[in-house]
């Protein structure tokens, strides 16, 4: 596992909206098949998303070949729910690029037959042709996706119930009413995104910094399903300054040393 240490938030995401669009350009010269992208919601992407967004604009970073799977939804809130992860997707990123609404999939969290819908979706993802790299961010208890703690840590996708804590974080965005907090969501599994060919994940701040040193510093566990991404050949983490407040010096010094002439 790489763990790349920038200073703050904005930093970090320009550098994990580099490496994207880093990935995208390098496979549009080598093939004309899809880049296939595995997308987060939640505070944590937005700065990449803008970053990204910008670079469309101003750089000509095309996303016309680029196919998307949202890592999860809510079951029960419509696509134009307000807090459905569907409205956030094309809110803070989708309307402002050039990617063909037929190359974004986003689970279905209203569908009769979920289970159906988790299982074509997997279908839809190998049909694609696997995603290449998977971004994600991650829950102040570690979990990857909505795959929280004690999750099998080669799941795929399925209906998850969320736990009191995840609730109880995310009712902010539901006026802080924890009971408006949706208690089933569909998530890929950590299983599906360990399958990806690179995984790139997020941690800002200091209330993640418990989830980065479990995840980095702890065994490959359940108890905090991240830790699953030691087990990835590719995998990636971005964090900044404050989400490090839990690690060793040593392990500090180790990753801060050996990236440091990478960019
Ligand atoms: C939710 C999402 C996760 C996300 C997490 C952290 O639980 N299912 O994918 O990583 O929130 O959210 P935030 O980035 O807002 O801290």
């Amino acid at each position: 596992m790489r763990l790349i240490i920038e200073n703050d938030y904005a930093a970090g995401s320009v550098w994990a909206a580099r490496h994207i669009a880093a990935a995208i350009r390098a496979k549009a010269k080598v093939s004309d098949k899809p880049f296939v992208l595995g997308l987060p919601t939640g505070s944590t992407p937005l700065g990449t998303y803008r970053e990204l967004i910008r670079m469309h604009k101003e750089e000509g970073l095309s996303f016309r070949n680029v196919i998307t799977f949202n890592m999860d939804e809510y079951v029960g809130l419509p696509a134009d729910h307000p807090q459905s992860y569907h409205r956030f997707m094309h809110e803070n990123l989708f309307d402002h690029i050039d990617i063909p609404a037929s190359n974004v999939n986003i689970l279905d969290g209203t569908a009769e037959d979920l289970e159906a819908e988790c299982a074509s979706y997997e279908a839809r993802i190998e049909a694609a042709g696997g995603i290449d790299l998977f971004l994600g961010g991650v829950g102040e208890d570690g979990h990857l996706a909505f795959n929280e703690p004690f999750s099998s840590l080669v799941s795929r996708t399925r209906v998850k119930t969320l736990t009191y804590d995840t609730k109880v974080v995310n009712a902010r965005f539901f006026d802080g009413d924890i009971d408006a907090v949706p208690s089933l969501a569909l998530t890929v599994g950590v299983g599906t995104v360990l399958s990806a060919k690179e995984v790139l994940i997020l941690v800002f701040g200091y209330k993640k910094s418990r989830a980065l040193q479990a995840a980095v510093e702890g065994a490959c566990s359940h108890c905090c399903t991240l830790s699953a991404l030691q087990a990835h050949r590719h995998g990636i983490v971005v964090c900044d300054e404050l989400a490090c407040s839990d690690l060793k010096v040593s392990t500090y010094r180790y990753f801060k040393d050996i990236e440091k002439d990478n960019l």
